[in-house]
């Protein structure tokens, strides 16, 4: 049941464990990002003062993923507002089970505001989680061109 999927507000005291979890997210993904640790949860612990959320998912006590995302007004339809999911990530050992798809159900039911667009960017090296997005019922709306020099 959806019920049994706690989401809760991360405090500092999860900053070094949320750190790490951004370590491996952005190993499983195949980000460019260069950042360590340490510089992580600096980052992290910014977020939580900011006007990002930071959520923890546990699931019988225990943490198993992480999701960080905003809210803003939508400039396209007045009263209205767009979610940015900016990252969401399920610890390796518990994927393909569900979880993904019950925490983002979670979010939209209880944190996300009503209408509310979800936006996120997928990056190109990540096509398991686009196959992810597409079977949770999201669509392709842009792609993001880049050019190394
Ligand atoms: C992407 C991620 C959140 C998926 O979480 P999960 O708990 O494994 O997903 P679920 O078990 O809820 O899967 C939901 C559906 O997506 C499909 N799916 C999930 N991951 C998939 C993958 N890597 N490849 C293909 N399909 C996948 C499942 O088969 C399932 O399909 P169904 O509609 O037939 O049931 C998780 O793999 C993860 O944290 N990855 C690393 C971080 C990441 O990439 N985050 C997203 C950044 S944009």
């Amino acid at each position: 049941m959806v019920d049994d999927f706690k989401v809760r507000k991360a405090a500092e005291e999860d900053v070094p464990l949320l750190a790490e979890m951004n370590a491996r997210l952005i190993e499983d993904e195949g980000s460019l990002n260069p950042m360590s640790v340490p510089q992580l949860e600096a980052r992290m612990a910014e977020w939580l003062e900011s006007d990002w959320r930071v959520v923890i998912f546990e699931f019988d006590d225990e943490v198993i993923g992480y999701g960080i995302f905003r809210i803003q007004p939508d400039e396209h339809e007045p009263g209205t507002h767009v979610a940015h999911l900016r990252q969401f990530f399920i610890e390796r050992d518990s994927r393909d089970k569900g979880f993904g798809r019950a925490y983002l159900v979670a979010l939209i039911d209880n944190w996300f505001p009503r209408p509310c667009r979800v936006e996120l960017d997928v990056l190109a090296t990540n096509p398991g989680a686009k196959t992810f997005w597409r079977r949770c019922g999201f669509d392709d709306y842009s792609t993001r061109m880049v050019l190394k020099r």
